[in-house]
């Protein structure tokens, strides 16, 4: 295939092989391992106080290419790989890094053809990833309750794949009320969380689910995680859930100084994941039971509720007591511009 077939190339694979092109984002590393990413215009400059050199001359250059500026720095080009896009992309929400999103595409084992649902949207980081892995055969239906949320993820996802995925729907709305209007009880393989408080779409979820299906649930505190994993117990349509957490060190590689990094991103995220058991099954009873916690046992000796530190009205799980900091308006609206899906555009 040539990079002139996105004709018959909807996911835009073409898009990323031959040389580089008006339009696209182009990923520069300068001596000192800095990244800098642009978006290649006829017009266009880039410039740093050491000089600047003209977009146009990496147009038609192959991708790994170095280009000096006026003032004799070099900056080696490349396109930004996937990883590199989701981290550099205008974002909204918080995004799912690709150490995570990586694990949810094995452990979830999304395959190309299946059917997934993926809940919220956020900025769409998440969102390449399963849409690479479900393919153009397959079907990957997101659903975001916060229109501004869902229109930056539309943007980066369109620049990501150079048009419209086929095999991407994006709904609007809370997931629980979208859910059953989009897909036929026990017709989805996969479900994909990653919002404040998944144990609200448990129903909706084990009814979308068909036997044997995945869900995967990321979320950022062990409150969240234990309250997720409690509830899903006492679901019973789920099997045991396992949880666990990523983290990446990087090496430092010079000369004989070859160690870990000295920072390293300490926390993300904890996953959990959880298999829909068979209509009406009733799962295997488990012969080992963590023992309560101390403050679980009341003064008589009696075990209280494993839930009950957990038990707060559902207003109270907000991202601020989840340590989450709000994005103002006024970002959300440059966010949106930056993304060619400013309100007044559409
Ligand atoms: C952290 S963000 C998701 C980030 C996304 N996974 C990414 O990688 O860019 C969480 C999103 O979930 C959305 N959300 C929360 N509860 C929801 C629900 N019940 N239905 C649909 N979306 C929901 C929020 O509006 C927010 O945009």
């Amino acid at each position: 295939m040539t990079h002139d077939d996105t004709t018959t190339d909807p996911t835009g694979a073409s898009l990323r092989r031959g040389p580089f092109r008006v339009g696209e984002r182009v990923q520069l590393t300068d001596p000192k391992g800095r990244l800098h990413t642009i978006t290649l215009h006829p017009d266009a400059t880039f410039h740093t106080h050491k000089g600047y050199f003209r977009h146009e001359d990496l147009v038609g250059a192959p991708e790994g290419s170095v280009i000096a500026n006026t003032g004799g720095i070099e900056y080696l080009a490349m396109r930004p790989l996937l990883s590199d896009y989701v981290l550099s992309m205008p974002r909204g929400a918080a995004v799912v890094y690709p150490k995570d999103a990586g694990q949810i595409v094995a452990m979830a084992d999304i395959f190309p053809g299946a059917r997934v649902i993926e809940a919220g949207v956020g900025s769409g980081a998440l969102t390449m990833s399963l849409l690479r892995a479900v393919g153009d055969g397959g079907m990957l239906h997101s659903i975001e309750r916060r229109e501004d949320f869902a229109a930056i993820a539309r943007g980066n996802v369109q620049a990501f794949f150079g048009g419209e995925h086929p095999a991407w729907r994006l709904s609007i709305g809370d997931l629980s009320d979208v859910l059953p209007g989009v897909a036929e009880p026990g017709s989805i393989d996969r479900v994909v969380l990653d919002m404040l408080a998944p144990w609200e779409n448990l129903d909706a979820v084990a009814r979308a689910l068909a036997p044997g299906g995945v869900f995967i649930s990321y979320v950022a505190t062990t409150t969240q995680l234990s309250r997720l994993s409690e509830d899903l117990r006492a679901d019973g349509r789920f099997t045991e859930p396992q949880a666990w957490e990523t983290m990446i060190r990087g090496w430092h590689l010079e000369g004989l100084s070859v160690r870990p990094e000295h920072r390293m991103i300490g926390h993300t995220g904890f996953l959990l994941s959880t298999r829909r058991l068979a209509e009406g099954v009733i799962p295997p009873e488990r012969k080992r039971r963590p023992a309560p916690s101390k403050d679980l046992v009341d003064e008589s000796g009696e075990v209280e509720s494993t839930r009950s530190h957990l038990d707060v009205p559902d207003e109270g799980w907000t991202p601020e007591a989840m340590g989450e900091r709000p994005i103002s308006e006024k970002k959300l609206r440059r966010v949106r511009r930056e993304v060619g899906q400013a309100p007044e555009d559409q």
